[in-house]
């Protein structure tokens, strides 16, 4: 393992404490395991734990589009520090330990399940195109969709008998990623209207770590829909895949917003 300088840590975090063990004041930053299309995940000296780091690198219609957004690392590494407290702290696990610096967070290393999970309290995107229902489209109740986490295929929606079939996961993992899922949108959802911004929809990835399934990858404006309640003025991901402009602003006032500090 290559060993860099160790990061300054302070105190032991709530959820350090939350998973029964005091994490060291001092983590070393190990060799690269993989890097995505806007994070990098670190081994670290402890063989359960992984260091994300949040590139300001931004993608879009599966890796074709790309460009470097200056802080848009640290503003998701923030907000994602947030939500993920949020969500534990509602009893939603998650593999979330504690945020480290600017850019990078602790995790505890999962055994990723290939389906991403898509919530929606209004249809946009994809759900828009699909049946040819207009954009802003406020549904009576959330949809839950399953896509194969897949660039090349361009993340086809699948079901519940492909996910079983093929084995990606098992009938109980599919009904807890759904459970954890509308859990995860019923947190955010008053958290986010409370803060005048309505979560239209959302990706969760989950994964696997001593036999049960937690919440994984990220909660940042990259992976879902965000909308200012009074005016529709989207302040997600869209800005930059159809080229509105102000991403990192939009993704700055969020973060405002929520009450994510910005500035320790
Ligand atoms: P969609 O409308 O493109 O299907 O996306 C629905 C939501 O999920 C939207 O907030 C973007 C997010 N999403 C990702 O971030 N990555 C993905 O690969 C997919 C399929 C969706
Ligand atoms: N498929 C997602 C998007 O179009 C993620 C990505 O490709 O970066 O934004």
């Amino acid at each position: 393992m290559i060993q860099s300088d160790p990061l300054r840590r302070p105190e032991p975090s709530r959820a350090a404490a939350t998973y029964g063990r005091v994490v060291p004041n001092f983590m070393k930053k190990g060799e690269q395991l993989y890097s995505g299309k806007a994070k990098t995940v670190f081994r670290t000296d402890d063989p359960e734990r992984l260091l994300l780091h949040f590139r300001n690198d931004t993608s879009a219609f599966d890796g074709v589009k790309k460009a470097q957004l200056e802080k848009k690392g640290e503003m998701n590494n923030r907000i994602n520090a947030f939500i993920m407290q949020k969500l534990e702290d509602a009893g939603v696990p998650t593999h979330f330990v504690e945020r480290l610096n600017a850019e990078e967070s602790l995790v505890r290393r999962l055994d990723m399940v290939r389906v991403e999970c898509v919530v929606r309290n209004v249809v946009a995107g994809s759900l828009s195109k699909r049946l040819g229902i207009e954009e802003g489209l406020v549904l009576d109740e959330p949809v839950f969709e399953f896509f194969l986490k897949d660039d090349v295929l361009h993340d086809p929606m699948i079901n519940e008998s492909h996910i079983l079939v093929f084995g990606w996961a098992s009938a109980e993992e599919i009904a807890e990623m759904r459970r954890l899922s509308l859990a995860v949108n019923d947190v955010l959802k008053p958290l986010f209207s409370a803060a005048g911004i309505l979560l239209v929809d959302f990706k969760l990835e989950f994964g696997r770590v001593g036999g049960k399934l937690v919440l994984g990858d990220e909660f940042t404006p990259d992976g879902c829909r965000l909308w200012d309640a009074a005016t529709q003025k989207k302040l997600d991901k869209d800005r930059f895949r159809r080229d509105l402009g102000d991403v990192v602003e939009s993704y700055r006032e969020v973060a405002r917003r929520l009450g994510v500090p910005l500035d320790d």
